[in-house]
């Protein structure tokens, strides 16, 4: 307990930290938006996650959540940065300036503290900040949360990985001393801890999120050929996928990778490589767009003698129970449709009593959908659509029956 611990930034990847660490440490969530801190205040979770949720309704937590930087950061021995990197499309590269203001932030406040970026970065980024702050005390610790198991995943970790630049001395206690920490609230007690430099910890999540992009892919490419060549994409991912080597999970064909992190990252990486060999980390982003074109084109062949054609978009989310539909991968499949002059309706119950989301009519009365759309498309097959079964296009191959 006497250790105090920050975190800034309250999404996914910090409130599951916050509420993981609360349990055992003093623990304190600093947000710029007041909404999240009152209902986290409130033993309430601003994100859909049932761990997070039972947590924070039953569990004794020392955690205080707040708007205000300086009673965040001015005890903490470690500030977790767990605030968003978007890809800024111009630069090629992340947007790193709000992990450079938290880190401004506290060591105006705090010049003790030791900071531990959580957020996904560029290879290279601790080290540039290190130097650019004259701060030593930056480590890095890729997360591998996945969306609605952020803290199940905390819970039961597949690795800790602290990236930090010194063999001996301070930094490499404080290094150890954060993956115990994380260990320690664990539940699972054979978690490997690897501790290596804040470059390959960089690179860690960044080829493990494009490896698994890759796989996505894979398999799309693979359906692609076999929706094409009019074969049973199952029974041919089944027989491939019974290799142990490949293995039988995460092979669902989809309409792209899509989410917060696979585009991003990926798209990263492949700037991070510049100009040297490569073919595979650039195709792997390639791929995705070639795969949503793919799918526009079968939803266009499926609609080309209506005159006024419809295209309903069953849910925007990537997946049952998901609570956002960050960068889903539908969303530039309506893009495509729109331009190709199809009226385009949202079944998204997620959005409520909205009538539009951008420029996309909704529809969420599902009845009135089904009922004036043409086609409906779904990323992943409900049961609700076991009622307008013909009208529906997906390459969701295990949840149709
Ligand atoms: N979502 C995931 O599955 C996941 C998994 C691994 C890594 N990551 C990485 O972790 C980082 C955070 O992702 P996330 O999904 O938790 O993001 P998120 O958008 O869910 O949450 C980020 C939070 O940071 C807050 N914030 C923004 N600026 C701030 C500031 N200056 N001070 C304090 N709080 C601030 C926002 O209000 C928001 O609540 C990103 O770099 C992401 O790539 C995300």
């Amino acid at each position: 307990m006497e250790t105090k611990i920050t975190v800034a930034g309250t999404g996914y990847v910090g409130l599951s930290l916050a509420v993981l660490l609360a349990g055992k440490y003093d623990v304190r969530a600093v947000d710029i938006v007041p909404g999240r801190v009152e209902k986290i205040n409130r033993r309430q979770s601003p994100i859909a996650d049932a761990d997070i949720e039972e947590y924070l309704r039953e569990k004794t937590l020392h955690l205080h959540a707040t708007t205000d930087a300086e009673e965040g950061y001015r005890e903490a021995d470690f500030v977790i940065i767990a605030v968003p990197t978007n890809y800024d499309p111009e630069k090629n590269y992340f947007d790193t300036s709000a992990v450079e203001a938290v880190a401004k932030q506290v060591i105006g406040i705090n010049p003790k503290a030791v900071l531990v970026i959580k957020s996904t970065i560029p290879v290279g980024y601790t080290a540039q900040l290190r130097e650019k702050l004259s701060y030593r005390r930056i480590m890095f610790s890729p997360e591998f949360l996945r969306e609605g198991h952020a803290l199940h995943d905390n819970l039961y970790p597949s690795r800790i990985i602290v990236g930090v630049d010194e063999d001996s001395g301070e930094m490499r206690e404080k290094a150890e001393q954060f993956a115990e920490i994380l260990k320690d609230c664990a539940l699972k007690d054979d978690t490997p801890v690897l501790l290596m430099g804040t470059r390959e910890a960089e690179s860690v999540k960044l080829f493990a999120n494009s490896y698994l992009a890759m796989r996505v892919g894979f398999f799309n490419e693979l359906d692609t050929y076999a929706e094409t060549m009019e074969m049973n994409a199952r029974e041919i991912i089944e027989g491939v996928c019974l290799e142990p080597r490949i293995g039988m999970q995460y092979n669902n064909p989809s309409f792209g990778y899509g989410g917060y992190c696979f585009p991003k990252d990926t798209k990263q990486l492949r700037a991070n490589y510049g100009t040297l060999p490569q073919r595979l980390i650039g195709a792997i982003v390639e791929t995705n767009g070639i795969r949503k074109e793919y799918i526009v084109r079968q939803v266009l062949k499926r609609i080309e003698k209506k005159e006024s054609p419809v295209v309903g978009i069953y849910r925007l989310t990537m997946k049952a129970n998901s609570d956002n539909f960050r960068q889903s991968a539908v969303q530039d499949i309506m893009a495509q449709l729109k331009d190709n002059g199809v009226r385009v309706v949202v079944y998204e119950p997620m959005l409520r009593d909205a009538r539009t989301f951008e420029e996309y009519e909704v529809e969420n009365v599902f009845d009135r959908f089904a009922g004036e759309s043409d086609v409906i498309i779904a990323n992943r097959f409900e049961r609700a659509l076991n009622a307008v079964k013909d009208k529906v296009y997906t390459r969701d191959l295990y949840q149709c029956d």
